[in-house]
């Protein structure tokens, strides 16, 4: 007996020796630094192109990266207990910003892979845009070299951040770069409405990755592939660092939007105000931005997403 336990003693001695291990490597390993393959490109920008690109960027930048000035000069993210310290850097034209020195070729590099300037991952709350069309990347690009009013030179500068544990661990073994598209990615028909729907839903303003079940299972090369597809319950935070769900919206009568009239769906998109009256909240912010007609394309293709009965129980305010 006495001997069989101090074999017992050992061999948990040792399993907990390795789990310490293992956990100070990854708190301690440097971060994979990966090949830089960014193409050699040079976008033409036109007035068009910038005022697409600025809209996309009021819609899919500037909750982290805007400053209260107005301009892209960085920003504290609210994800503070579960992931750390994080910042989302300055990307105005000063030369104090982290963006300052990419080519065009490395900012699509970037927000197609994830891949930075210096082969570092950007962590996963910097989005990606693996399926997004070779002209709207091109419009956030030509965007963020124009002379718009939120990309004047600011001189803020971020700390640097402190990931925790799990984040770091994340990095590690779940979160990694994505292919850089072999082929042109071009516009989506926007004469189909579920197709042109699709392509805002999944990969245009990635409605999808909050609103499936979370991001760590979902599938950005097939974004319907992942898990919960639109069900909800993507554990998300408010700007008080307290925990909010996402909504199912599939059209589930009973635990989705089924009910839901399609004006009363552009109406909760564009404008917050659900059909019960009680307002959407952070980071569910209107996206006052979107056209009804893109807003109307969302609807058509939802309807065409497999229903999920998953209920969501959305946390009190
Ligand atoms: C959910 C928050 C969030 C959103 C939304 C976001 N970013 Fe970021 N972004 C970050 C964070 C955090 C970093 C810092 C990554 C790091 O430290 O590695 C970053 C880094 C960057 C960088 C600098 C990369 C470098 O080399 O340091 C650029 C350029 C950038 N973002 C552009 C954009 C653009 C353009 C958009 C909109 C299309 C966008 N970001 C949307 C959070 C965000
Ligand atoms: C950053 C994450 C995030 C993104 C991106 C996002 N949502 Fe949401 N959405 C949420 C959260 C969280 C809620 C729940 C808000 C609440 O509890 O007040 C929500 C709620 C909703 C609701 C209300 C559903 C209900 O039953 O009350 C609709 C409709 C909706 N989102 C549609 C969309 C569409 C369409 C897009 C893309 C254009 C989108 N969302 C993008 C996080 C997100």
């Amino acid at each position: 007996m006495k001997r069989f336990l101090k074999i017992l003693g050992i061999i948990i001695g040792v399993v907990v020796l390795i789990f310490v291990g293992f956990a100070l490597f990854i708190n301690f390993k440097p971060p994979t630094q990966y090949k830089n393959e960014a193409r050699d490109l040079t976008i033409t920008p036109d007035s068009a192109k910038v005022a697409e690109g600025a809209r996309i960027a009021s819609l899919l930048c500037k909750s982290c990266h805007m400053s209260e000035d107005g301009k892209l000069g960085g920003g504290f993210m609210p994800d503070t207990k579960v992931f750390g310290k994080i910042y989302a850097p300055n990307i105005t034209h000063s030369d104090k910003a982290r963006i300052h020195g990419y080519t065009d070729g490395q900012l699509v590099y970037l927000f197609r892979t994830g891949i930075k300037k210096d082969g570092y991952y950007a962590p996963p709350w910097m989005p990606k845009f693996p399926l997004m069309s070779d002209h709207d990347i091109e419009c956030i690009v030509a965007f963020l070299r124009s002379d718009h009013p939120m990309v004047q030179p600011s001189d803020l500068v971020q700390p640097a951040p402190e990931p925790s544990f799990l984040a770091k661990a994340l990095l590690f073994g779940v979160f990694k770069p994505l292919p850089y598209p072999e082929q042109p990615i071009p516009e989506p028909d926007t004469t189909n409405k579920v197709e042109f729907g699709k392509y805002l839903a999944t990969a245009k303003f990635d409605c999808y990755s909050c609103h499936s079940a979370d991001f760590a299972t979902n599938n950005e090369m097939e974004p319907s592939k992942s898990i919960g597809f639109f069900g909800g319950g993507n554990k998300l935070l408010n700007r008080e660092g307290k925990q909010m769900l996402s909504a199912n919206i599939t059209m589930d009568a009973e635990t989705g939007i089924g009910n839901w009239t399609e004006a009363q769906f552009i109406k909760c998109v564009k404008y917050g105000e659900r059909p019960s009256g009680v307002a959407t909240r952070y980071p569910m912010e209107p996206w006052s931005n979107l056209t009804d007609e893109e807003v109307s394309a969302i609807w058509a293709y939802l309807q065409t997403v497999p229903k999920i009965s998953y209920k969501v129980v959305l946390p009190e305010s």
